[in-house]
């Protein structure tokens, strides 16, 4: 009999990270500001707050450093390797190849930084995942044009994409189009995935205007991908919300249905079979929401579905018709506490088992292969006095998730890699805190300005190393 104790032999582990959160250099060599520039510090109960048209001089953006990947790419690689990472994933951010978004050409010094990133990658026989847009579209279109909802964007990310494709063709393989593009079924998603700064964008009109030009610019990527180097691999990724039934009353398992369409499946069937499914018509109008879909528009989405399906996974929660409970928090979401499990310091219920439930789901549904590209507990790290980092939390959670990845590939879903999120610890996106930490590397860098940015390995990073030395059999 297989030993499904061991992960296949070719399974991509790793870790992910986004430009915004961990690079810094926010004004360096010729980058243009992003979003995420104009985005202040916050925490669990103040809201991070824009301030756009530029930063302002009395405020803290903690992205304009973040963790400082800019000055510690080598190093942190270095790092990844000494792991045993098989596959990095990371974004490119925008605004450092094209600073405004709309000019013709790209900033060298901006794609040099990239291509000294990938060819150390490729020293240690890393994978690199490229996610071409992770939150943080550049300023000025939001400014100029509005962001997403114009479909200007279109062309402007399709110029962008270009330029990656051609560059790096023949050193990078796999690529996601855009990051967790249903968070625009939440407010949540206008700022950060459409760059939407005007406060009358947040509403369903404007956020499923920007999705559907974000579902027609990544089938646009795809296509030209695959005539650029038809090796590549191009897929999608969605933030996965596992909402199930409060009760087992008929009406709430309906609604815990019509919300996995709703918030998963309308980007996904798009991405994946080419087109809208009825309930999203049928919510569309029930919603009042016109969208302007262009006639060859169902051609193109047609033409370019993804090669692979990707999720993040962190948390699961409840839903009910009746919306009666103890709400809870999540990653975006502000569902019903469910009573069964426990949570982590932000209030995120841990729900090990749902990962292998929403695995099977999105396989039964599309049978493609499946990664894991975000996953991982956001917590407080205490560091010794003798500069250790004892974080066994989070070795118990990764160990649970992983184990339910076992599970699922014994059910047959062709589970392809897996890769925590915030491998390094990075500014965290709902809340700008660096003390939310999802590292197995701790950086020294804290929410009032000090540290220097040093690296040192949890007791986690030495946990996954033999993890993955063991293709998954230690854990
Ligand atoms: C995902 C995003 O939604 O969740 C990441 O893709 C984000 O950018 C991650 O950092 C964790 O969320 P948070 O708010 O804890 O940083």
């Amino acid at each position: 009999m297989k030993n499904y104790n061991r992960m296949p032999e070719n399974f991509l582990w790793g870790g992910a990270t986004a430009a915004n959160q961990y690079e810094g250099g926010w004004d360096e060599d010729g980058r243009g500001p992003s979003i995420a520039d104009v985005l202040t510090g916050g925490s669990v109960d103040k809201e991070r707050r824009l301030t756009p048209p530029a930063p302002l001089p009395e405020e803290f953006y903690p992205n304009h450093q973040a963790t400082d990947f800019y000055h510690h790419w080598k190093e942190d690689i270095a790092l990844f390797a000494e792991m045993g990472f098989k596959v990095y994933r990371f974004s490119i951010s925008w605004s450092r190849v094209f600073p405004n978004g709309d000019e013709e050409t790209p900033n060298e010094e901006g794609l040099k930084f990239y291509d000294n990133v990938i060819d150390e990658l490729r020293k240690y026989n890393i994978e690199p995942l490229i996610t071409i847009s992770h939150y943080e579209n550049p300023l000025h279109l939001s400014l100029e044009y509005g962001g997403w909802k114009s479909r200007k964007m279109i062309d402007f990310y399709l110029r962008f994409a270009k330029v990656l494709f051609e560059r790096y063709k023949g050193k990078v393989k796999y690529w996601l189009t855009f990051n967790e593009i249903n968070m625009l079924t939440q407010d949540f998603g206008a700022v950060f995935c459409a760059g939407m700064l005007d406060p009358k964008d947040v509403c369903e009109q404007s956020r499923y205007q920007a999705m559907h030009h974000q579902l027609v610019a990544s089938a646009l990527a795809v296509s030209m991908a695959h005539e650029i180097d038809p090796e590549f691999m191009l897929g999608c990724m969605l933030a996965y919300h596992n909402g199930y039934p409060y009760t087992c009353h008929p009406d709430d398992i309906l609604y815990a249905q019509q919300f996995g369409q709703i918030h998963n499946s309308i980007a996904g069937d798009v991405h994946v079979r080419g087109y809208y499914s009825g309930f999203a018509a049928r919510y569309f109008e029930e919603h009042g929401i016109q969208l302007e879909v262009l006639q060859e528009d169902k051609e193109i989405l047609k033409k370019g579905t993804v090669d692979f399906f990707t999720i993040s996974y962190y948390s699961s929660s409840c839903v009910s018709v009746t919306k009666d409970g103890e709400k809870t928090a999540g990653n975006g979401s502000d569902n019903l506490k469910n009573p069964y499990l426990k949570a982590s310091d932000w209030g995120w219920q841990i729900d090990a088992t749902g990962l292998r439930y929403v695995l099977n789901q999105i396989y039964d549904r599309y049978q493609i292969p499946i990664m894991i590209v975000e996953n991982g507990l956001g917590a407080v790290d205490q560091l010794t006095e003798d500069g250790k980092i004892h974080d066994d939390y989070r070795i118990e959670y990764m160990r649970r998730h992983i184990e339910q990845m076992k599970e699922a590939i014994h059910d047959g879903v062709d589970l392809i890699g897996y890769t925590c999120w915030g491998c390094t610890d990075l500014v965290s996106a709902s809340t700008g805190e660096f003390k939310k930490r999802y590292g197995l590397i701790y950086v020294n860098k804290n929410d009032d300005g000090t540290g220097d940015f040093s690296r040192i390995r949890k007791d986690s990073f030495y946990w996954y190393k033999k993890v993955i030395e063991s293709c998954g059999e230690e854990l």
